[in-house]
């Protein structure tokens, strides 16, 4: 035995770089295996004589402990099993980020009446899709075979008897269900999907989104509907906003009225969007018909009311100058990441 055989096996540990874990394991067998050359050496150091193992025993052991160290300091750098081995993966490259998902438009839009509504002091009701011929219509003063039914094309789940269920065609079912059971005054709104059997264009859809309201109380009156509609207007697209109220017809509502705003784009010079007339149609409302208010057990005498509805896809396409209506329902990621930068919190 003599020095140079540990110097060299030492210079040859320093000298051992592997790429896998397979050559870990064969420098490991090569060194420390049965056959190996510090096993080879620690065989030969049992024959020699007292004195050479009083030389050699101390960095014989030594050397074993480098070998060991390595060999394990070498299997935790190379990492798992076969990882490096696969060729084309480079593990040092950055992960893949996570995409942040945007909030839909009409989410956005339906939030931000929400909020405008909260603060005026009205409560958030919602009801079921499904809904009754009951809540949809006779409550709402639409008399069976009444003509004004038509204005609505509904979708029936079920017929042939005296109250069928079919989808809501507004949410103003909502608010039969708050009159019901709320006790007064009521200020509420009721956001909600709600279905019409129309053909799909780039301006209507069988499937869209209202947010309806409803104030009763004593001595509400048409100039509070007025006010409460202004002060929304101003809050929703700016405070220069006018409103116009034009006669309507809705079976629930007598007087009732159609609202435009004045258009916020040319500002009332008349532009294409508002195809030159300076306005823009966005909700139906009127004072709730006293027959109504006495279908849900309210005295009428005593308590006068309010109601209004407007469609959350036409308000956000006027607020984003959205061109068609079918946009929303697509999907298409090109046109929803162009909303991520409106989301104002999650
Ligand atoms: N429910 C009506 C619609 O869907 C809108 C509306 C609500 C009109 C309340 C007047 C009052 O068309």
């Amino acid at each position: 035995m003599q020095k140079q055989d540990i110097d060299r096996i030492l210079a040859e540990l320093d000298a051992l770089s592997c790429k896998t874990q397979k050559e870990v394991e064969e420098a490991r067998v090569r060194f420390l295996g049965k056959k190996g050359s510090i096993t080879a050496l620690f065989d030969e150091f049992r024959t020699v004589d007292k004195d050479l193992k009083k030389e050699f025993g101390r960095p014989l052991n030594e050397l074993k402990q480098t070998a060991q160290t390595k060999i394990e300091s070498l299997k935790e750098s190379i990492g798992g099993e076969g990882a490096a081995e696969v060729p084309g993966i480079d593990m040092s490259m950055p992960g893949d980020t996570m995409e942040l998902g945007s909030r839909h438009p009409v989410s956005i839009v339906r939030q931000e009446i929400v909020d405008i509504f909260r603060k005026f002091g009205y409560d958030v009701a919602e009801g079921p899709e499904v809904e009754d011929d009951y809540h949809v219509f006779e409550a709402l003063n639409f008399p069976p075979n009444h003509p004004a039914r038509d204005m609505q094309d509904t979708f029936f789940v079920s017929s042939g008897h005296p109250n069928p269920l079919l989808l809501r065609t507004h949410t103003s079912s909502v608010q039969v269900r708050t009159m019901e059971k709320m006790g007064l005054p009521i200020r509420v709104i009721c956001p909600g999907r709600v279905f019409r059997n129309e053909a799909i264009s780039a301006r209507a859809h069988c499937i869209f989104h209202q947010v309806e309201g409803l104030y009763i109380d004593e001595n509400v009156t048409f100039a509070d509907l007025r006010q409460a509609i202004l002060l929304f207007a101003r809050e929703m697209f700016g405070p220069e906003t006018q409103i116009r109220m034009r006669p309507s017809y809705f079976p629930f509502t007598e007087p009732s009225a159609e609202v435009d705003v004045s258009c916020n784009i040319c500002h009332g010079k008349g532009c294409n969007i508002c195809k030159g007339t300076g306005w823009l149609e966005i909700l139906g409302c009127g004072m709730v018909d006293p027959n109504v208010l006495e279908a849900s057990g309210i005295d009428s005498k005593k308590y006068s009311g309010f109601a209004f509805g407007m469609g959350l896809e036409r308000i956000a396409m006027l607020k984003w100058r959205v061109n068609d209506l079918r946009h929303y329902f697509e999907n298409d990621m090109r046109f929803l990441e162009e909303f991520a930068t409106s989301v104002k919190e999650f």
